[in-house]
């Protein structure tokens, strides 16, 4: 199921087909603009996505020569540690796909850097062009890369504390590990800024926030529902996190 208007295409799929449709959305801009600065997301919902990136570009079917990485978030003070958001992208999907350090704007983490190394990450940004299409993942609490519930539409890339929620679900990933409770993140203005923004969305777990973030009054207390906003937003769901698909708006 799929509807669209100009600046909204929602797209439902079964979780089967979720990671290749997905890697369409990434192709048909590649096709466009060879050399886009793309978002890209860490966390569990893209890894059928960059599964399959993996899986095209072993067959050589990726054309992954040119493009441009754009990093969402990282933890503060996680430069050393082979647990950040940094490395996780690095082993999922830089390496794999031979996308080098040059190619790559990488979220400052140094605590003693801050809040200058943001300013400089969104001069940056601005010097390579904006970012062309931003994929994120959706929060369980409605946040966006890590703006959290209050994040102001117009706020940049700066450190957060991560709340009591995004702490312990993210702790599963470090596994034990010490967890920084302090991140950097994009801005929700830095993240409306991009040409495009495709909301990655799976699972049952998802289908309320997602609901509310599509449907419900625009707030700061769910940062997701700003980006209705974006010039163009592309929200790809399983059927499983959009199971009423009827209830959304159509064009
Ligand atoms: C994390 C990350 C986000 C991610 C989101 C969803 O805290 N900072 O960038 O998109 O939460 O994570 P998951 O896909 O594992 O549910």
């Amino acid at each position: 199921m799929a509807f669209e208007s100009t600046r909204l295409q929602m797209h439902v799929v079964p979780a089967a087909e979720w990671g290749a449709a997905a890697a369409r959305i990434l192709e048909a801009e590649l096709l466009l603009r060879p050399a886009a600065l793309i978002g890209l997301p860490t966390g569990n919902t893209p890894q059928p996505f960059y599964a399959e990136l993996r899986r095209l570009h072993g067959e050589g079917k990726l054309a992954a020569g040119q493009f441009r990485v754009l990093m969402v978030d990282d933890y503060l003070g996680a430069g050393q540690l082979a647990t950040n958001s940094y490395h996780w992208l690095s082993r999922e999907v830089l390496r794999p796909l031979g996308i080098g350090d040059g190619r790559v704007l990488r979220m400052p983490t140094d605590p003693a850097q801050m809040p200058v190394a943001c300013a400089e990450f969104e001069r940056q940004l601005q010097q390579w062009g904006g970012c062309d299409l931003m994929f994120l993942g959706l929060g369980p609490n409605g946040h966006v890369a890590f703006n959290e519930p209050g994040s102001g539409a117009s706020s940049r890339t700066r450190v957060v504390r991560l709340n009591e929620a995004t702490a312990r679900a993210n702790a599963a990933y470090w596994r034990g590990a010490f967890m920084p409770h302090e991140a950097v993140t994009l801005g929700l203005g830095t993240i409306l800024e991009s040409r495009a923004i495709c909301l990655l969305v799976r699972g049952a777990a998802k289908s309320e926030v997602l609901r509310a973030a599509l449907l419900e009054p625009e707030t700061p207390d769910l940062p997701a529902s700003v980006l209705r906003r974006a010039r163009r937003l592309i929200v790809l769901a399983d059927t499983a996190a959009a199971p009423d698909a009827d209830i959304f708006p159509h064009a």
